[in-house]
């Protein structure tokens, strides 16, 4: 064999090699990192127990040092876990105008209305509808119509929004006069049922926070306890689940009446919800959380939003009105317009801004002839 043919013959074989000359070198490389890993264990071990090393934890991170104690010079410090987000909730919580708290309800507690050629999905069985002659129902639902009249494209927010349906007091709006808005609902197994109506309205599975910070509270979930076919639909049970910080006595009894299971939820300010959603003004808010409304009310930034009208539920008076919430309202610009109490002290209530009185007030007091006279009734039924 010629010179040259010996050579390319062997660069022929050490082409075929070539994989396998690479594989051996990762294999030795990784032999000796395992190597000096172990030996500067090694080393650090018996350094530790000669003293001439130390490690040590202070509240920013790991360290490692030479010398027997910690002194902040020459020591090797490890970020291990984000000492700097734990740093960052010692300052307390966060606020509701937060870029980050907003991102976070923006990408993860925000779903976008529903398409409006999407057809909605409601539920029409006459049992279902019964809920449409509540005297609750009635109530509200032809004061909103005094009060809005054919006002259309208007923006609401409803909390809790049940399955969007059931006792909502914002659907007719949406379907007749073509308002968009944003339901909040914090019960898991009610948000299920209202991501299927194809509600033209933002939904959020969070709750609305009773201060004006996020925070993670406990939600009672109460359920009917037996559920036959012919049994009312589950929405009344469901409907009663509240924030447990924030229940008062006749919610402790009614634990024991219904099936009750404790979720953790998310809560968000309202405050939030609209800055996340870019919006200021509210012509419509509904307020239906079993308790925490007063609390979600008066954490509220008023100076930076408007709402025009505003029911809200109330628990816990036995003869109407509530001085104390009722003069904070009017202190933030609310007049009372109508209120219905029921036989368990829950209440309802209609504010105005005194704004929109002002601007609508002939209109309102012409389309409210002929409302049906509830209050007298619903109160002598109560004693
Ligand atoms: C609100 O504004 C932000 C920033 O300009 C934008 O990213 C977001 O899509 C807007 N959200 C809505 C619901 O309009």
């Amino acid at each position: 064999m010629s010179l040259l043919e010996e050579l390319s013959c062997s660069c022929r074989r050490a082409r075929a090699r070539h994989p396998y000359v690479w594989q051996r070198l990762a294999d030795k490389l990784h032999k000796a990192l395992a190597f000096l890993l172990l030996v500067t264990t090694m080393v650090f071990l018996l350094g530790l127990a000669a003293g001439v090393v130390h490690t040590g934890s202070n509240i920013h991170r790991l360290h490692v040092g030479i010398g027997r104690h910690h002194s902040d010079a020459h020591e090797l410090h490890l970020s291990l876990g984000s000492s700097e987000h734990q740093q960052h909730r010692l300052k307390g919580p966060l606020q509701y105008d937060d870029e980050f708290v907003l991102q976070v309800i923006r990408s993860k507690y925000l779903v976008a209305p529903s398409p409006s050629d999407d057809p909605y999905h409601l539920e029409s069985t006459q049992k279902y509808e019964d809920f449409l002659s509540l005297v609750s129902w009635v109530f509200l639902s032809s004061r909103i119509k005094a009060v809005l009249g054919p006002k259309r494209g208007g923006f609401f927010v409803e909390a809790g929004a049940l399955d969007g349906q059931f006792l909502s007091n914002t659907l007719p709006l949406e379907r007749e006069l073509g308002w968009t808005g944003l339901l909040v609902e914090a019960n898991s197994r009610s948000y299920q049922e209202l991501q299927k109506r194809n509600r033209k309205a933002w939904l959020s599975p969070a709750c609305l926070s009773p201060s004006n910070y996020p925070q993670e509270l406990i939600l009672n979930q109460l359920e009917m306890k037996h559920t036959r076919k012919e049994d009312q639909y589950p929405w009344i049970a469901r409907g009663s689940s509240h924030l447990q910080s924030t229940a008062g006595h006749d919610q402790d009894v009614m634990l024991t009446q219904y099936h009750t299971t404790y979720a953790s939820v998310q809560c968000f300010p309202l405050a939030s919800m609209l800055l996340a959603l870019n919006t200021s003004h509210v012509d419509l808010l509904s307020l239906d959380v079993e308790g925490s409304e007063p609390a979600i009310l008066r954490s509220m930034p008023w100076s930076q939003f408007t709402v025009s009208v505003l029911l809200v539920e109330h628990h816990g008076e036995k003869h109407g009105r509530d001085m104390q919430f009722h003069n904070f309202l009017a202190s933030q610009g609310f007049m009372m317009y109508d209120h219905l109490t029921d036989g368990e002290g829950v209440s309802d209530y209609v504010f105005l801004s005194n704004d929109y009185w002002k601007v609508n007030k002939e209109k309102i007091e012409k389309r409210a002839v002929g409302l049906p006279k509830m209050k007298k009734e619903a109160i002598a039924s109560a004693r």
